[in-house]
């Protein structure tokens, strides 16, 4: 059954925002920022069945793949380049070996007057740093509100440079996860203000920085270089894997759900004891005795589990590290499945430090907590519920976004390591509680991303579960609608998706 079935057909007014490109994913009702974003306010009438909507493409399991992509011709040699910030010794020293000339301007405003500059953020020198993922993501966002107030309305472009921030292939490693925030913060930056932001992570060889210039000047909004050979991202359908892989969950499971308190953790927990076997859960919530949480505690033990209710900051890595030790005589945790996050909607210029590090604690940091303190316990699963926002962007969700992208990086990160992890980007479930409310889900189903029932979403996580793939992007999309709203930055990463694939999109839902 639609669950949306009983939501009035109109929004009011005041609680109406903007209909913007494909990363409009907007997932929380927070109508008083949301028209903060371009296009000002709108009646809207309620999606009535955008959620099942029959016959589309859109059940689907894609995957970021990144293609091959003609290389553009090279500016001539004897280039100058205007790189911003200090940090980019590397590729200034690159570009200099060219026989290039660098400018290198220490503020946004010298540096806005020239038509392109480079934003190097490349891996800081001996490891992530004390600031990580958070610390980067706040220095890069504090660049992109300084270039936005300098370049006016002067067209120049930011190329935001990273090294091994983002994998480029699905065994590919991530070995600067500390900026793999920035790809979700550029692509939301993008999506909000278009032409004003390119993101182009190189590989550190000879033959990436020599083929640099010609990437620069090809225009594409992203781009990774390897080994010299440019590649573009673009959403296709996951293929099945080779040799299936077991979900890393039944009976012998103890499995720790963060978040399980929220919409999905529940439907999650509730799913790997009916359709999984799981007989051992740790629910996971800010208050152990949290109504939600108690109550769900409850129910899965009706069904024959022993489910426990516990209290966890996920930000407080002690705490986290306490629930994580088992007590005497109890089973460790052997699989994690991370649904605690929050949002806090704004468009970029009005998002502040403390903002941002807020949102990336609560999905990101705790992410990186659960990696290192799971590195001693022989995991089966280790499943983070990330966001299509950080694949496509999205307009008032850029650090939200930021946060998912070091998700989808940490996953890649993990499997390098051989240890198990699966990233699921997800579009928005039409599940009354969670995060996308009927606003959100008309929103970004009028921009072609359609709600998720429970039953497809359940659906497409087995899948993804079995797909041999470190992330995975589940979304419903709409195709033709998707490619009639995009703004150009999304629209290329949908290139591959036209026409519609759609018996090759199907879930087995
Ligand atoms: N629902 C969607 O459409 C959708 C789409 C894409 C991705 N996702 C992702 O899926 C996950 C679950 O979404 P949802 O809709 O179930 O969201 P939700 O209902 O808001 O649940 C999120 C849960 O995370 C908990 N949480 C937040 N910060 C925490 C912290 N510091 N420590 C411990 N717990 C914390 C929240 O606790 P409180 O209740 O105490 O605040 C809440 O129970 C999220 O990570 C979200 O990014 C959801």
């Amino acid at each position: 059954m639609d669950r949306l079935s009983a939501v009035p057909e109109a929004l009011p007014e005041a609680q109406a925002g903007a209909g913007v490109g494909p990363g409009a994913v907007f997932l929380d009702a927070s109508a008083r920022r949301a028209r903060e974003l371009p296009g000002g306010p709108a009646a809207v009438p309620y999606p009535r069945g955008a959620a099942t909507r029959p016959g589309d493409p859109g059940r689907a399991l894609l995957h970021l793949e990144w293609q091959p992509h003609p290389a553009a011709a090279a500016p001539p040699a004897g280039r100058a380049w205007h790189v911003l910030g200090s940090a980019g010794a590397p590729l200034a020293a690159a570009l200099r070996a060219l026989g290039d000339t660098v400018a290198v301007h220490a503020d946004a405003a010298s540096a806005a007057r020239h038509p392109t500059v480079l934003a190097p953020f490349l891996p800081y020198p001996g490891g992530a740093g004390a600031a990580g993922e958070s610390g980067a993501a706040l220095g890069a966002l504090a660049v992109l509100k300084s270039w936005l107030a300098a370049r006016g309305r002067t067209g120049a472009r930011l190329v935001v440079v990273t090294r091994g921030a983002v994998a480029a292939a699905t065994a590919e490693d991530v070995p600067d996860l500390a900026h793999a925030p920035l790809w979700g913060l550029v692509r939301s930056a993008l999506a909000e203000h278009p032409d004003s932001f390119a993101l182009l992570d190189v590989d550190g060889t000879r033959e990436s920085w020599r083929a640099l210039p010609a990437a620069v000047a090809s225009g594409e909004p992203q781009q990774a270089l390897r080994e010299g050979v440019v590649r573009v991202p673009r959403l296709v359908a996951a293929p099945p894997a080779g040799t299936p892989e077991g979900s890393g969950f039944g009976p012998g499971s103890t499995v720790l759900v963060t978040g399980a308190a929220g919409a999905l953790g529940g439907l999650v927990a509730r799913h790997l004891v009916r359709a999984h076997g799981v007989r051992r859960l740790v629910l996971a919530g800010r208050s152990a005795a949290d109504a939600r949480l108690t109550s769900l505690a409850g129910e899965l033990r009706r069904l024959g589990a022993s489910a426990v209710a516990a209290g966890c900051d996920m930000t407080d890595r002690a705490a986290l590290a306490a629930l994580l030790t088992p007590a005497p005589g109890s089973p460790a945790v052997t699989a994690v499945v991370h649904c605690a996050g929050t949002v806090d909607d704004g468009v970029l210029t009005r998002l502040t430090p403390h903002r941002t590090a807020g949102v990336l604690a609560a999905k990101a940091g705790s992410a990186r907590h659960l990696h290192e303190l799971t590195q001693g316990l022989d995991l089966t699963a280790f499943v983070l519920f990330s966001s299509a926002a950080g694949v496509l962007g999205a307009p008032g969700r850029a650090h939200y976004a930021a946060a998912s992208s070091f998700l989808d990086a940490l996953a890649h990160h993990r499997r390098a390591r051989g240890l198990p992890a699966l990233s699921l980007a997800w579009g928005p479930w039409a599940q009354r509680g969670g995060m996308a409310g009927p606003l959100e889900l008309h929103r970004s189903a009028r921009a072609g991303i359609l709600g998720l029932t429970p039953r497809r979403g359940l659906a497409l996580l087995d899948a993804a579960l079995g797909a041999g793939r470190p992330a995975v992007v589940p979304v419903r999309l709409d195709t033709a609608r998707l490619h009639a709203a995009a703004s150009d930055p999304a629209r290329a990463l949908l290139r591959s998706l036209t026409p519609a694939p759609a018996a090759a999109c199907e879930t087995p839902a």
